[in-house]
């Protein structure tokens, strides 16, 4: 129930990985490192002069300071008033509750999140005898966006289902499956390995609905025995143990952060082509969201 790297740092900042590096840290990467954006964007916005240390815009990129020393301002606020953002990954266990409470007194993920004093919250939900992947973070405006439908994130699922699965029920199942609640997007379907009473199979499907991978098994005739999330976006579930939590590292979380504003970005180009009369997710959240509890 512990971080597997034992670090029990927040999200690395980027005083947290160790000393400074000689002559500074990348502007950029201080920047990433609050959450506020990720790298790329923070190279925007220092590129577009929208970023201050000690009260000077620099526009060069490749800058270097000592984040412990200066005073470094994004839009004229400072950013080391913003708190960390904190990414964790947890291979959830089966009969787990996915939410951070349960009235009916099962266990849930904040049981195994001993050591960490920030409140985080689960991105998306798992079925209380599903069990892997799972997000969390303090970082709700990104939750928001990786959670949206609209933005069909892919999640991929290792299944071990009933009987063996025929190439003709793969083909309904890439295709898509009639269910109560309409038409499945097309899926990946992989098949991992055959028994003789049933089959693995991996499904990456990029909705959201309430126990959609169950339901499309169920309607091809397959009941699922068991269901692993083992990769959401760029986040793969790796060897770590079930019970377990990690930090993303630098790498994971600025892929995430980078998914999120490509999603966001296509699709207000979308909204140019076709103009909806309500936008699902502002952009301001890149700043800290009132909506993301912290204790
Ligand atoms: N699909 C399901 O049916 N259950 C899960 O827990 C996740 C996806």
């Amino acid at each position: 129930m512990t971080d597997k790297t034992g670090e029990n740092t927040p999200h690395p900042s980027p005083r947290a990985s160790g000393p400074l590096p000689a002559g500074g840290v990348r502007l950029q990467k201080i920047i990433a490192g609050t959450g506020l954006a990720s790298r790329r964007k923070a190279e925007e916005w220092i590129a577009a002069g929208r970023v201050t240390v000690n009260g000077k815009v620099v526009t060069e990129l490749g800058t270097k300071v000592d984040p412990d020393r200066v005073h470094i301002k994004v839009d004229g606020k400072h950013i080391s008033s913003t708190q960390p953002y904190v990414y964790l990954l947890l291979n959830k266990p089966k009969n787990v509750m996915s939410t951070l409470n349960d009235p009916g007194g099962r266990p849930t993920v904040k049981d195994y999140l001993r050591g960490i004093s920030v409140r985080v919250f689960p991105v998306g939900r798992l079925d209380f005898d599903s069990e892997g992947l799972m997000l969390l973070t303090n970082h709700g405006d990104l939750a928001q966006t990786l959670l949206h439908p609209r933005y069909h994130v892919p999640k991929t699922y290792l299944i071990k289902v009933k009987q063996v699965v025929t190439d003709e029920h793969i083909r309904q199942l890439e295709q898509g499956v009639q269910l109560e609640d309409g038409l499945t997007s097309p899926a990946i379907v992989k098949k991992v390995k055959k028994a003789k009473q049933n089959s693995w199979l991996e499904i990456t499907i990029r909705e959201g609905r309430q126990h959609q991978v169950k339901r499309m098994l169920e309607a091809v005739g397959h009941p699922v025995l068991k269901l692993t999330r083992i990769r959401m976006g760029p986040l793969s579930l790796g060897d770590l143990e079930s019970g377990e939590f990690r930090y993303l590292t630098d790498r994971e979380a600025n892929a995430l952060r980078e998914l999120a504003e490509q999603k966001l970005v296509s699709a207000e180009d979308t909204e140019k082509q076709a103009p909806r009369p309500k936008r699902p997710v502002s952009r301001v959240g890149w700043a800290r969201s009132k909506k993301v509890k912290v204790v």
